[in-house]
C-alpha cells in the first residue's frame, strides 16, 4: 500500500487486499541476465588460464630436458675436441711410471740394493697409476649426466698432494721448491682432482720455462692465502723468462704453444676447471718470471 500510496482508510469497507509474492525471475530477472555472461566470462578465463599454465609447465619442463642435453652434448664435443686433453692428462702419469720404474731397475742392479730407496719408489708408482685412474674417472664423470663430485677440499692439502706426486720429477729436473702456505685451513668446494690437475700443469709450465736456465736458479714458490675478498688463491711463480712474446695474449687459448712437444692445453683446461669451480686463473708473465694465480670463491 505504502509502495502505491494508498491510504488504508481510504480503502472501500470490504475491499480484501492480496499480495502477490513475484518468483526469483520476475525479480532478479535483470541481475540473473547480467551475471550470467559475467560467469561464463570467468568461466572460461579459468579454464583459459589452466591450459596455458598446463601448456607452461609442460614448455618449461621440455625447455629444462633440452637445456640438460645442450649441456651434456656440449660436454661429450669438448671431451672430442678435448681428447688431446685426455691424452695430455695421462702421459704425465705415465711419464713417471716409466722414469721410476726405469730407476727402480737401476737400483735393482746395484749390490746390495737399496730396498728402502726401492719401496719408495713402488710407492710412487702406485700413486702415478691413481692419478692415472683418477684422470679416467673424472672424465667419465664429466660425460655422464652428473656433474663430478664436488666436496669440501682444504687447498694446502691439495697442494701438498701434488708435489708428493712429482717430487721425484722435480728433483730430477733440479728445480727447487719453496712452500708458503697459509697457517689457517683453507677450504674451497671443488673436485681435488681437478685441482690437482690445475697446479701439475702450472707447475710442469714453471719448470718447462726454466729448462734452459742453469740448475741453481730454477725455483718455484708456490703460496697459499686467505684474501682479504675471501677468495682462496694459490699461486706458483717461477724464476723463468716469463711468457714469451708470442703467447702473451694467446697462452690460455687451445693448441697454443711454444714447445716443440707441447700440445698447448694446460692452461686452456685449467682455466675451464678453475671456471667450474667458480674461480678463475690468470697467468701474469709479464716480467722476468711468471706467476700463475688460482682463486676459489669461499664453499
Ligand atoms: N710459467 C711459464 N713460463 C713461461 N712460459 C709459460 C709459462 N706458462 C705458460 N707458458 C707459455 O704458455 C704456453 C701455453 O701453455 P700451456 O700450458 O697451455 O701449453 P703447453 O705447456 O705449451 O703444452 P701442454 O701444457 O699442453 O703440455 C706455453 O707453450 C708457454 O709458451
Ligand atoms: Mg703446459
Amino acid at each position: 500500500m505504502q509502495r502505491f500510496d494508498l491510504d488504508q482508510d481510504r480503502l472501500p469497507p470490504g475491499a480484501e487486499i492480496l499480495f502477490y509474492d513475484p518468483g526469483v525471475w520476475e525479480e532478479y530477472w535483470a541481475a540473473i541476465l547480467l551475471a550470467f555472461p559475467i560467469i561464463l566470462l570467468q568461466s572460461s578465463t579459468i579454464i583459459g588460464l589452466g591450459v596455458l599454465e598446463k601448456r607452461r609447465r609442460r614448455a618449461a619442463a621440455e625447455l629444462a630436458q633440452q637445456r640438460a642435453e645442450v649441456a651434456r652434448l656440449s660436454r661429450v664435443s669438448q671431451l672430442g675436441e678435448l681428447s688431446g686433453a685426455i691424452a695430455h692428462e695421462l702421459k704425465q702419469p705415465l711419464t713417471s711410471i716409466l722414469m721410476n720404474a726405469e730407476s727402480g731397475r737401476a737400483l735393482l742392479r746395484q749390490s746390495p740394493p737399496d730396498l728402502r730407496e726401492i719401496a719408495e719408489i713402488l710407492e710412487d708408482i702406485a700413486n702415478d697409476d691413481r692419478r692415472a685412474a683418477g684422470v679416467i674417472d673424472n672424465l667419465r664423470k664429466l660425460l655422464g649426466e652428473g656433474a663430478p663430485d664436488f666436496q669440501p677440499v682444504e687447498l694446502n692439502d691439495v697442494v701438498r698432494a701434488t708435489l708428493r706426486l712429482i717430487r721425484s720429477e722435480l728433483i730430477a729436473r733440479s728445480v727447487r721448491t719453496d712452500l708458503k702456505l697459509c697457517e689457517a685451513a683453507l677450504i674451497a668446494t671443488g673436485n681435488a682432482e681437478q685441482l690437482q690437475q690445475v697446479l701439475l700443469n702450472l707447475i710442469f709450465n714453471a719448470t718447462d720455462g726454466m729448462a734452459d736456465q742453469p740448475r741453481k736458479t730454477r725455483r718455484i714458490s708456490i703460496e697459499t692465502t686467505l684474501r682479504t675478498d675471501g677468495m682462496r688463491e694459490v699461486s706458483v711463480t717461477d724464476t723463468g723468462p716469463g711468457l714469451p712474446e708470442a703467447v702473451r695474449d694467446a697462452a690460455f687459448q687451445p693448441f697454443v704453444t711454444t714447445k716443440a712437444h707441447g700440445m698447448g692445453l694446460g692452461l686452456s683446461i685449467s682455466r675451464t676447471i678453475a671456471e667450474a669451480h667458480g674461480g678463475q686463473l690468470h697467468v701474469d708473465g709479464a716480467a722476468s718470471k711468471t706467476r700463475a694465480i688460482l682463486a676459489l670463491p669461499a664453499p
